[in-house]
């Protein structure tokens, strides 16, 4: 993955090449490992001076929000090539074995998200947030006769995710991955069926936004299903603890600009949006965090 929308990054970058250029830098280095993840926090946490620091960025977000960064991931030259290769069928079969492991092991959901999104034959269907594709290979895997499939993200390698486990299954007639961004999704009024996400509301922001584009391009009667955590603010929790920002002034915080939500905030948020809650399934493993799925209809 080239890049990932880390709900801190919109703290500590102004603009966006130098943004794009950190996120190279450090795929360049780690790749998509546990170390990128480690290099990542390792760097914010350099750059905040104080708690003083931190406190500002929050409210300099809040003042002049930041819809305008991060808009789409350039390709260096030296990423074409790649680009091209995660698009292969033998990268997709790879990752389909990868995700059917996850799907019997921690990730006890899965398999539900991809069944509540083919909940009937000929749909069509757009998935936001393809990412490594795990949300993307539990539709694909369960695709019913007729439906169509799209999904998108504004990360170019993420979309060819997609592309590659589309190659594997078979289904590049029927599947595939879209560059474009969540705040302006390019589909007429009402021309989907579905709307589905796997965990990529978690990573994306000014999320009643989204949903008001989701909402749009919904036919009435429509619907969209969501996998989230239940509490995602315990995320931020360790990037805060250092300038001691206790979890209470955390959550607090973040709700306040609502850089990240829960089932809560995401219910309210769909209904003023036109989308009401048809049924909501929670999952609380031991081990891993707690999540829900959540599905809405678009009222007709
Ligand atoms: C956590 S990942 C999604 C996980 C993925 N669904 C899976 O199951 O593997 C979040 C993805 O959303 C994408 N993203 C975040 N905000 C976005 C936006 N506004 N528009 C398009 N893509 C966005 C990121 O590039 C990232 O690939």
């Amino acid at each position: 993955m080239l890049f990932t929308t880390e709900l801190q990054d919109v703290l500590f970058f102004r603009e966006h090449e130098s943004h794009v250029q950190f996120k190279q830098a450090l795929d360049a280095k780690y790749g998509h490992t546990e170390a990128y993840s480690a290099a990542h926090t390792a760097y914010l946490l350099e750059q905040i001076g104080s708690k003083e620091d931190f406190l500002a960025r929050i409210g300099d977000y809040e003042k002049n929000g930041g819809v305008d960064v991060m808009e789409f991931v350039p390709l260096r030259r030296e990423d074409v090539r790649r680009f091209l290769d995660f698009g292969t069928a033998e990268h997709g079969a790879d990752f389909c074995e990868r995700w059917e492991k996850v799907a019997d092991g921690w990730a006890v959901h899965l398999r539900d998200y991809g069944k509540a999104v083919n909940y009937a034959d000929g749909l069509a269907i757009l998935e936001l947030g393809s990412g490594a594709g795990v949300g993307t290979w539990s539709v694909a895997s369960q695709l019913r006769p007729g439906s169509v499939f799209v999904s998108t993200d504004f990360d170019p390698i993420c979309i060819r995710n997609a592309d590659a486990i589309a190659r594997h299954l078979g289904l590049q007639d029927r599947m595939a991955g879209l560059l474009a961004n969540f705040w302006r999704l390019p589909f007429a009024d009402e021309a989907l069926d579905m709307v589905c996400t796997h965990y990529a509301l978690d990573e994306a922001r000014e999320v009643p936004s989204i949903l008001t584009e989701v909402s749009r391009v919904l036919r009435p009667g429509g619907r969209f299903i969501l996998t989230a955590r239940i509490n995602p603010w315990d995320r931020q929790h360790k990037l805060m603890e250092p300038f001691g920002i206790a979890p209470e002034e955390c959550d607090a915080l973040l709700k306040r600009v609502r850089l990240q939500c829960g089932p809560e905030e995401l219910v309210e948020w769909a209904a003023q949006a036109g989308l009401s809650l048809l049924d909501r399934t929670d999952y609380t493993p031991e081990t891993g965090h707690a999540r829900t799925i959540l599905v809405f209809e678009k009222k007709i």
